[in-house]
């Protein structure tokens, strides 16, 4: 794939149009936020956002979707997307990132959805991944997903020119993250415990001036791994994962979907390998993004979109007038 070449690579334009899909995925969420119904809200988000994709001129093909072809019936895995002209590339979409903190109307909910070149990104089953990431401005290297956690807190405090007792580390609030939060504390770093949206937590770490995190820690989705590489992609910063698969069969799935390996340390590049165009729209509001505003039938919505080829990061602030035909058309 000629990198330098927008026609055949991620067009320019394609950044607003990305951003639309999530517009609208978020839009459809925000309507179930607080109804404690988190089928609801994911499945309008996945009609709102396969809906708008078939407007956009790709030929895309979803790489990180619902699920396989037979467990999910709209943006599973190796479902064909766009409106069958422009580019070929691989779609990773995650259209609720969040979906119990959209039912119960809690923080940092998102719309996601990240597009490579074909063939950019790891075809991560759905498993947990253990996952290691900090931001940009480090040297290459200075965390390991296989070193202890105070080793990678000493390095990092090194890097950054502070005491180890000055680091915050995000991580999931889960059971079975007890171990590396009582190895956290026990190095003197502080916790951030987040109830759910590791996409988030991942991208907080680009900027711990304004979000106080400077490590993410700890295993989640492996799709949403992916999506998260991507984001650094476009931001900078450094990411490790390795897949946790539970069972025989989850190990057989990997396999399928070509990880050869199942034991491999993945590194951003291995997981977002080429060029891509990364965006997340605010479901509820949260310190990544504000939440959509719903008015009647007008909507507001926050959209991050970046773009790795240039670097730019853009914020997009958006008003909508009449989200009752937006959200009709995604019905049909
Ligand atoms: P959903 O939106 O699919 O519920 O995912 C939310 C999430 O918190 C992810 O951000 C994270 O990667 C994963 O769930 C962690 O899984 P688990 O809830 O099983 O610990």
């Amino acid at each position: 794939m000629a990198k330098d070449n927008d026609a055949v690579g991620l067009d320019r334009m394609l950044v607003l149009e990305v951003a639309r899909v999530t517009e609208a995925a978020a839009i459809a969420a925000a309507k179930f936020c607080g109804r404690g119904n988190e089928k609801a809200a994911d499945k309008a988000a996945v009609d709102a956002m396969r809906h708008e994709l078939g407007r956009v001129s790709l030929r895309g093909t979803v790489v990180i979707g619902e699920g396989e072809m037979d467990e999910a019936p709209m943006l599973y895995i190796g479902e064909e997307v766009g409106n069958g002209t422009g580019p070929e590339v691989d779609i990773a979409v995650d259209p609720l990132e969040g979906t119990t903190i959209c039912a119960k109307k809690m923080p940092n909910a998102l719309a996601v959805l990240a597009i490579a070149e074909r063939g950019g990104f790891l075809h991560a089953p759905d498993m947990y991944m253990d996952k290691i990431a900090i931001g940009p401005g480090y040297p290459e290297g200075i965390i390991d997903l296989d070193a202890p956690v105070g080793e990678n807190l000493a390095a990092l405090a090194k890097a950054k020119g502070v005491p180890v007792s000055n680091l915050t580390a995000c991580i999931l609030d889960r059971p079975r993250h007890a171990e590396i939060i009582r190895a956290v504390r026990e190095a003197g770093a502080g916790v951030q415990l987040i109830p759910d949206g590791d996409i988030a937590g991942v991208i907080w770490t680009t900027d711990p001036a304004e979000t106080g995190i400077d490590i993410y820690l700890g295993s989640g989705g492996a799709p949403e791994g992916v999506l998260a590489a991507a984001a650094l992609r476009c931001i900078g910063g450094q990411i490790q994962g390795r897949l946790m698969p539970s069972n025989d069969d989850e190990i057989a799935r990997a396999k399928k979907m070509g990880v050869s390996d199942i034991r491999k340390k993945f590194k951003l590049e291995d997981m977002a390998s080429s060029d891509v165009i990364f965006a997340a729209t605010g479901v509820t509001s949260g310190s990544l993004l504000s939440g959509v505003k719903l008015s009647g039938n007008s909507a507001e919505t926050e959209t991050l979109i970046m773009r790795s080829k240039t670097g730019t990061v853009r914020r997009i602030k958006s008003r909508f007038s009449d989200i009752g035909h937006m959200l009709a058309q995604s019905r049909d």
